[in-house]
Parts: structure tokens; C-alpha cells; sequence
């Protein structure tokens, strides 16, 4: 099973740094997110990829598409790996985040966020919106319209994104939990062989490998679980 797993450093820089430096880059890949990118910035960045990690920025940008536009291409000159903005951010959003790319050579992997997986029906419903499934299902369609490479999307949403829009179409997973572990705020979980199974592409598995006590071995175990 190749690089699969992205771990989301949500933590302060020096814990990340210490938990980055017991885990291998051959086998995962990093995702920063608002905690750590706010408190330390684009060093971060650039001290991890020093040490082969691959990056995901995870800032989901939802702006006016200039702005947009110019946050992809501030991501893309930082060199990360993946990028994300939300699709909710509509379609000239969207489009002014594809063409930020545009003059790159090797651009990152620019992805929409759908529906968090953290909100369930009932707080869906408090925001308006009544049809969980369409509502993911419609995102990733003007996603993949205006360009976009894939989307972040709950496991049991996977097999629906992949069936509409195709194998090529990137499908980034969080929510993931291994049976037995805490759900913590997370609503729409899998385990990570499901999500295998449903067909994700990249999973993000968070507090069950970041709040362990041994880190690496859980990242082994959960290798195991999916090979
Ligand atoms: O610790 P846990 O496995 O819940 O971490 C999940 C990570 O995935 C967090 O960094 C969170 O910001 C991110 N994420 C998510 N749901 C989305 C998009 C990103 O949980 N739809």
C-alpha cells in the first residue's frame, strides 16, 4: 500500500517537529492545518519538506476568488503538495483557484472541501441545508467542472463521488477512526479499511496516530489493517 496515509499536524510546532521526526516520509505524508500554519507559519513548511515530508495545506480558503486566487498561488509557491479550498465558495471561487495555478510546473494537487465531516445531519439542517447527500454530491460536481482535482469527502460518501465522476477523480478522507477508538468531535466516521474498500485515494488520520502513545507503531497497525 503506497503513501497513503496524511497525518494532520494539529498541534504546536514543537510537538509536530517531535512527531514528525519518529515517523517516516516513505509512509506518510503531513497536513497542516489553521492551528499550526497560524502559530508558525510557512517555516514549518519548509523545515518538514527539508526532512521529505510531502505537504498538504489545509487552510480551506473560502474568499472572493481574488483573494482565492491569490492564496493558491502564495500555497503553490511554498511548494506543497495539496491544496484545498471550499467548494461552497462557488463557481468563480473555483475557477480563479485552478487558474492560480496555471504557470506552475509542478503544481500541487488542488482539492475541494465538501461537506466537513464533522457536521451531521441535524447540524447540516441548522445551516439550511436539508439533503446531506445531494448537497456533497452537487459540490463535487461543480468541483470537478471547474478543474478541481478532487474533493475531501466522507467515506460513505467515496463510492457515490467515484461512481459519478470517476476513478480519476481524487477522493481525500478524513474521519477516520479505527474500530475501538474515540470518535472525538467527528460525526461521519469509517474505519480505515472501509475507506479503502469505498475507494479513497488519500485517508487523514488524525488523533488516533497523533494521541497515541506510540505514534509509528500505530501508523504500522493501521498499514497492516488496510494491506
Ligand atoms: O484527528 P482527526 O482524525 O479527527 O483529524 C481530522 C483532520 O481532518 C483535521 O485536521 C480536520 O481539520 C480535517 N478535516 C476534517 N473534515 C473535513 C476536512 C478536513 O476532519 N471535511
Amino acid at each position: 500500500m503506497e503513501n497513503k496515509i496524511i497525518i494532520p499536524l494539529d498541534l504546536d510546532y514543537q510537538e509536530a517537529m517531535k512527531l514528525a521526526h519518529l515517523l517516516d516520509s516513505k509512509i506518510c505524508r503531513m497536513k497542516i492545518g489553521n492551528q499550526l500554519f497560524t502559530s508558525s507559519g510557512p517555516k514549518v513548511i519548509k523545515e518538514l519538506q527539508q526532512d521529505g515530508f510531502d505537504i498538504f495545506l489545509d487552510l480551506k480558503f473560502h474568499d472572493i476568488p481574488n483573494t482565492v486566487y491569490e492564496a493558491v498561488k502564495s500555497a503553490a509557491d511554498l511548494g506543497v503538495w495539496m491544496v484545498n479550498v471550499h467548494a461552497s465558495g462557488g463557481k468563480q471561487m473555483l475557477e480563479a483557484s485552478k487558474k492560480a495555478l496555471e504557470h506552475f510546473s509542478n503544481p500541487p494537487l488542488l482539492i475541494a472541501v465538501t461537506v466537513l465531516t464533522s457536521l451531521s445531519k441535524e447540524s447540516l439542517s441548522d445551516v439550511g441545508l436539508d439533503n446531506l447527500d445531494d448537497q456533497v454530491l452537487r459540490l463535487t460536481s461543480l468541483a470537478k467542472d471547474c478543474g478541481l482535482d478532487g474533493v475531501v469527502c466522507s467515506s460513505s460518501d467515496t463510492a457515490s463521488v467515484k461512481r459519478e465522476f470517476g476513478e480519476e477523480f481524487l477522493a481525500v478522507t478524513p474521519g477516520i477512526r479505527p474500530s475501538g477508538s474515540s470518535l472525538d468531535d467527528q460525526s461521519r466516521v469509517s474505519t480505515p479499511s472501509e475507506a479503502i474498500k469505498n475507494g479513497s485515494d488519500y485517508l487523514v488520520i488524525g488523533r488516533p496516530i497523533t494521541g497515541s502513545a506510540d505514534p509509528k507503531r500505530a501508523l504500522e497497525e493501521i498499514y497492516k489493517e488496510i494491506s
